[in-house]
């Protein structure tokens, strides 16, 4: 295990992407030491902190106080919490809020939140002076391990999620992982979903490692920055080696074919979280890939057993108000991934910890999967 060197110093994972590399620092109240990493990243700076309502009550006096004591000069722009605010009206509130305190391209601007605000932030930032350098102080648990990591930044179209963005790497994540604490454990336990995606796409050791310590990983302390670690550190090495997704990047979305068609059908609603979709679409991909023969049945049931242990779902029964019907998911499946003459794109599974991308998945036999699948209690 990735034990600090001593309480207190962070665990550091670099993003290696030539003259675009940054480092990410993880560590219990690493919040403290953000104004000066922002002064030696940048002496002088000016920042603007973009939060949303709910963070900003919890940790916006804290994050103002930490760039105050460096002497850095901060504005800050609130939207409201939730999806929603992944929109063109929020997008231009940052946007204009960052103009109008004059942060130009020698300023930083900081993304305090979860997804939502690292996507919205980390667009505006994009854009605003045709692209400003931006910090990500990421406040979930699937912000630390996922969203905050890689650069992918957007708003969402009236005509689907994610439609509206960009590429663009933040110059320095700090994921102080004392923030999660006053997250709400739902919230907590649809992250930890990602970070078993880690175990399962590509370090058995890890899923292993999962199992024996999820409980030490939701209490806090050590163990919880050590699976922020480990899953930062697989995701900064697959981003490093395939930055724009031509390739190895897709295997970060195992579970999400699946998983995103559960959402989509449950309206990206409180009903079904993104992380609690994508643990139903981890468990349904190690089932179609025991179906298929390339893995025994018990690792199906070996990660069935661990995501259900930790609290999320992993049959489509368990979907409050009852499950979509079979054709509404494969429409969804099929908007998705674009079938290409009746094949589908899938991440499959050889073993815990050997995922692959497959072109070639019959949409005919998804579809009988699933009819069996829906009908299980
Ligand atoms: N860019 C990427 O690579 C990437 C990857 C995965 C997901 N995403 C995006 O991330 C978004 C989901 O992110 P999320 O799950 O972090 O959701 P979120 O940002 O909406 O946060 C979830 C809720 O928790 C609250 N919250 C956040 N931090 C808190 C804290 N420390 N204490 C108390 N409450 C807190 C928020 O106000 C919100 O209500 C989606 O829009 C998704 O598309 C992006
Ligand atoms: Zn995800």
């Amino acid at each position: 295990m990735t034990a600090p060197l001593r309480a207190g110093d962070p665990i550091l994972v670099n993003v290696a992407l030539a003259e675009r590399s940054y480092k990410i620092v993880i560590g219990r109240g690493q919040l403290t030491s953000l104004g000066r990493r922002l002064g030696v990243l940048r002496p002088g700076v000016k920042a603007a902190i973009v939060t949303d309502e709910t963070v900003a009550r919890h940790h916006l006096p804290a994050t103002e106080a930490a760039l105050a004591a460096a002497g850095i000069e901060a504005t800050s722009v609130t939207v409201p919490p939730g999806e929603s605010s992944k929109s063109f009206p929020m997008l231009e509130r940052v946007c204009e809020a960052l103009i109008s305190a004059r942060i130009e391209r020698a300023d930083l601007v900081v993304a305090l939140g979860g997804g939502v605000i690292g996507d919205l932030a980390g667009l505006a930032a994009a854009v605003v002076r045709r692209g400003l350098d931006y910090v990500q102080v990421p406040t979930t648990l699937l912000a630390q391990v996922d969203s905050s990591v890689g650069g992918k930044t957007a708003i969402d179209s009236r005509q689907g999620k994610n439609l509206v963005g960009a590429f663009h790497q933040p110059v320095l994540v700090v994921a102080d992982t004392a923030l999660l604490d006053t997250l709400p454990e739902r919230q907590f336990r649809a992250g930890y979903a990602e970070v078993a995606k880690y175990g399962l796409l590509g370090d058995a050791a890890f899923f292993a490692w999962l199992e024996a310590n999820w409980r030490e990983v939701f209490a806090g302390g050590p163990a919880r920055e050590h699976a922020i670690a480990v899953s930062c550190r697989m995701k900064a090495g697959i981003v490093g080696r395939d930055e724009r997704e031509t390739g190895e990047r897709a295997l970060l979305n195992l579970g999400h074919t699946f998983g995103h068609a559960f959402e989509a059908a449950a309206g990206f609603s409180d009903r079904l979280l993104h992380g609690e979709a994508i643990s139903l679409g981890m468990a349904l991909a190690f089932a179609l890939s025991a179906q298929r023969g390339l893995l025994p049945a018990a690792d199906a049931e070996r990660v069935e057993r661990h995501l259900a242990a930790a609290g999320l779902p992993v049959r489509a029964a368990a979907i409050p108000g009852g499950p979509p019907s079979v054709d509404r998911l494969m429409d969804l499946i099929a908007q998705d991934k674009k079938v290409k003459r009746g094949k589908l794109t899938f991440i499959l599974a050889r073993g815990i910890g050997a995922s692959f991308i497959t072109p070639d998945v019959d949409a005919a036999e998804v579809r009988a999967f699933l009819v069996q699948k829906l009908a299980e209690r």
